[in-house]
């Protein structure tokens, strides 16, 4: 479904309750103020309602599939239930599977390790690295990074193009993102799994940044797999999901061997050892489950589910209003995108400022206004270079401005926001964007092992 179709038909979500609400954090101007966690896109705060369920369920921990204990078979309930709850969320098919990972990082290189000998894999240089680079891990996978596209059409053509370009071919996979975590821009996800399939290959979707903003439907959206993080989704308790087709992963060598993932083991009469694996989930699950990661997950998603994605979504859109117009009056600022303006978006927003570090610029932010948000190349060197127009290369220091009016800049600064963020850190945020371009920084700053810090640190 289109963002704009979601927003359409429900009025606007309040902010769901998070966990770090009512934190003050000291400014080096004097005095304290709420913490603007503006990072979300790195890691969420926890939903209250995750943090109590998870409280709820502490007592009643136990080892999960392998006690005959009372609480050991409520737990293994939960984890088993989780995975049903992570199901509904992402609409799986029947045979689909849902395997518990620690992040999405965690999830793309176990489908890395589980594709059949020979793979091509198809993956666009703009991707996340956790996207780029797992297929490189195996030697004897074929891989075809796909330039830049400029518009979701291209993207479209682009990959049709490459997949005819290389046919016939045995297995092939193609990975991409739902939503980028630099631009927060919406990749045509349906298009391109159609595109995929038409040439005999499958889709991964990393909705490590879509699935904490808009509502993801693997059947509908016709995608073989699926992957995010727990700690994007408002569980930051270390767990992960990869979901989908099973063939594949039940074909394949256990992603690590051991206990849980085994279920039977024999010593030959030759003096080895004969196993036998697995053909659920937990073949790819061995050692003790994170239960309370898996927990936590399901949890948020029954989380989301209740508040309702089209209010969600509706909110996040006019926070995303709120930031792209504060920006736009100021000049020196450039909001970078892939695919244009008017692009459909979550909110997740990179920008440069001219004659600023971005270090500089966001250490400035946090001491003088008390707003989280991230500066550098986060992880998507490729896209972040493109979209600057050249090399990454090292910042220098953050004292002076890394690039004259008119240069380009070297990194780029991040704002992103989410179910739980108050209309007043968006305003803070913008307000504080202009106040720094306007009148400069009021503190003065260093560089400190690699990073912008004030100096002296405090009043
Ligand atoms: C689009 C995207 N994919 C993958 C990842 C990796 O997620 P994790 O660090 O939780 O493994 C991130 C993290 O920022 C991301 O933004």
């Amino acid at each position: 479904m289109p963002v704009s179709a979601v927003a359409a038909d429900r009025s606007v979500c309040a902010p769901l309750p998070v966990l770090g609400r009512d934190v003050l954090v000291p400014l080096v101007t004097g005095g304290e103020v709420d913490y603007a966690a503006l990072d979300y896109a790195a890691s969420a705060p926890a939903l209250q309602r995750v943090w109590d369920d998870v409280a709820a369920y502490a007592p009643y921990y136990g080892s999960v599939h392998r006690g005959a204990g009372y609480l050991s078979q409520l737990s293994t309930d939960l984890f088993e239930n989780a995975r049903g709850t992570v199901a509904d969320f992402l609409g799986c098919r029947a045979d689909d599977q849902v395997v518990f990972t620690r992040s999405t990082t965690d999830s793309l290189n176990l489908l890395a390790a589980a594709l059949p000998r020979g793979t091509r894999v198809f993956v666009f240089e703009t991707e996340h690295h956790a996207s780029l680079l797992p297929w490189e891990h195996r030697a004897d996978l074929a891989v075809t990074y796909l330039n830049a596209p400029r518009t979701p059409r291209q993207a479209v053509d682009t990959l049709d193009k490459a997949l005819a370009a290389r046919e016939p071919y045995g297995p092939a996979l193609v990975c991409v993102t739902g939503a980028s975590n630099v631009t927060g821009e919406l990749w045509p996800v349906r298009e391109l799994a159609a595109a995929a399939h038409a040439h005999g290959a499958r889709l991964v979707l990393d909705a490590a940044q879509l699935a904490p903003h808009h509502p993801v439907d693997i059947a509908d959206l016709d995608v073989d797999w699926v992957a995010f993080s727990g700690h994007k989704l408002y569980a930051p308790f270390g767990a992960g999901v990869l979901a989908g087709r099973a063939d594949w992963l039940q074909q394949a060598e256990p992603y690590l061997a051991g206990g849980g993932a085994s279920r039977k083991v024999a010593r030959r009469t030759d003096g080895g050892v004969d196993v036998e694996w697995h053909t659920t989930a937990a073949r790819h699950e061995a050692g003790s489950p994170n239960v309370i990661g898996a927990y936590a997950i399901a949890s948020a998603c029954r989380a989301l589910t209740e508040a309702g994605f089209a209010g969600l979504v509706a909110r996040e859109q006019e926070l995303i209003a709120a930031v792209r117009a504060g920006l736009a009056e100021v000049p020196e600022v450039r909001v970078l995108s892939l695919f244009g303006e008017d692009a459909p978006r979550v909110g997740v927003l990179s920008f440069v400022v001219e004659g600023w570090n971005s270090s500089h610029f966001a250490a400035a932010l946090s001491a003088e206004y008390g707003i989280g948000v991230r500066d550098g190349l986060f992880c998507a060197h490729p896209l972040v270079r493109t979209l600057l127009g050249g090399a990454p290369q090292d910042p220098g220091e953050c004292g002076a401005p890394e690039a004259a009016p008119g240069e380009r800049s070297l990194n780029a600064i991040r704002v992103s926001f989410g179910a739980g963020t108050p209309d007043e850190h968006v305003a803070r945020f913008v307000r504080a964007v202009k106040e720094l371009v306007t009148n400069g920084a009021r503190w003065n700053y260093r560089t400190e092992e690699g990073r912008c810090v004030p100096a002296p640190s405090r009043a």
